[in-house]
């Protein structure tokens, strides 16, 4: 099997990552034989924003139809505002394509347990799938200002809530939740102040759950929620919430399991008309941009899922596996506590491929 991958490594350290990424996954080609990756580099991001006043080609849908999956690096940088590179790229990328369901693995390494608050207390390993919808809520770029510059300036950020994305995401994390072996699902709202899309939420909620009945399902205000991950990460397992929540919530996640270095997110079209995306959670990271250090982990992981997601089950396993005895071994960057750079990691993430 051959495929074909869209690479987007953006900004800050995004390269660094992406490449360290692209060699591992070679590497696991190369030594499996089963499949062959072809990546191409697609130039987006603030430097092509410079020149061409944009982050993205006009025809993103179509360019980015062409591959098989995408893999992203990271957007943002120090001399243009976030909320311009965020929307210019990434956000452009995520909703014409419709990669409506954000998904979120999040586990401690056996190796990394150290950086784990709870393990102090003796409590169960963390082992989550959060889920996040992608395309809709307090994302929507709804909203605009009034009376710009004025001390009585108004502006509105509005929430979009619809019983077709609510539905369909709901569906997805209750089939995620169903294929896991706790069959736990908890979904997050905050239907008690935000009393008209929240309450939407919890109503679409109950009726999907009833063709899950095998799934166990309950629901958490997303405050309280923070205390339950901190103090009983053992009474979750899969998570759902919107697109706000589920961002705060998965910065929370990766920092419990030990450190935003090892997040990733799939944004994935469960429909499959188009290419999904696969990405670390971490931004550009400038204060260790260029210095050789970052933890590529997140990134490596990212290309776990995609090759899952293109259906290469097997060389997902191995990898996963090569990535766990890397970091038992205690291989680790400064963000996990450990003395490692980059290249030593990814070097030793190649040579456990040729091990296993
Ligand atoms: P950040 O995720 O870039 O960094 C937060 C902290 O975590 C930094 O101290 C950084 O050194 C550390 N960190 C992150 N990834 C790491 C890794 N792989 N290895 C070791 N340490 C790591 O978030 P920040 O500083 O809030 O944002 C920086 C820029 O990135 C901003 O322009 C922001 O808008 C953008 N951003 C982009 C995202 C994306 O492309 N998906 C996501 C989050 C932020
Ligand atoms: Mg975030």
């Amino acid at each position: 099997r051959n495929y074909k991958v869209a690479s987007i490594p953006a900004d800050g350290f995004g390269p660094e990552v992406v490449s360290a990424a692209i060699e591992v996954v070679q590497k696991l080609a190369e030594i499996s034989k089963t499949f062959t990756i072809e990546f191409q580099h697609i130039p987006w991001g603030t430097a092509y924003y410079k020149q061409h006043g944009k982050y993205v080609e006009d025809n993103v849908l179509e360019v980015l139809r062409r591959y098989n999956a995408i893999l992203f690096g990271s957007v943002g940088a120090t001399d243009v505002p976030d909320h311009i590179s965020l929307w210019g790229l990434l956000l452009a990328i995520r909703g014409p394509l419709q990669l409506y369901a954000n998904v979120r693995p999040v586990r401690t390494f056996p190796g990394t347990l150290s950086r784990l608050r709870d393990t102090k207390s003796g409590a169960p390993d963390i082992d989550w799938v959060l889920v996040r919808e992608n395309t809709e809520g307090e994302y929507s770029g709804h909203g605009g200002r009034s009376h710009r510059g004025q001390k009585w300036e108004v502006a509105t950020e509005v929430a979009i809530f619809t019983y077709v994305g609510i539905e369909r995401i709901m569906r997805f994390a209750f089939s995620v939740a169903q294929a896991r072996p706790k069959k736990l699902l908890t979904v997050v709202t905050k239907s008690n102040s935000m009393r008209n899309g929240m309450v939407l939420w919890d109503g679409v909620a109950l009726e999907v759950s009833r063709d899950f009945p095998d799934v166990k399902w309950d629901k958490m205000l997303v405050d309280a929620m923070t205390v339950r991950m901190v103090n009983s990460p053992g009474s979750l397992d899969t998570i759902v919430g919107t697109n706000l929540h589920m961002d705060i919530l998965s910065d929370l996640a990766a920092a419990l399991a030990g450190s935003l270095g090892i997040a990733l997110s799939s944004n994935l079209d469960p429909t499959r008309k188009n290419p999904s995306l696969f990405e670390p959670v971490h931004g550009s990271a400038f204060d260790i941009t260029g210095k050789g250090v970052a933890n590529p982990v997140a990134t490596i992981w990212s290309t776990a899922e995609m090759l899952g997601w293109l259906g290469e089950g097997e060389a997902k396993d191995t990898l996963m596996q090569a990535i766990e005895n890397v970091c038992n071994a205690g291989v680790l960057t400064a963000d996990l506590g450990g003395t490692a750079n980059t290249k030593e990691v990814t070097q030793a993430i190649c040579e456990e491929l040729e091990k296993l």
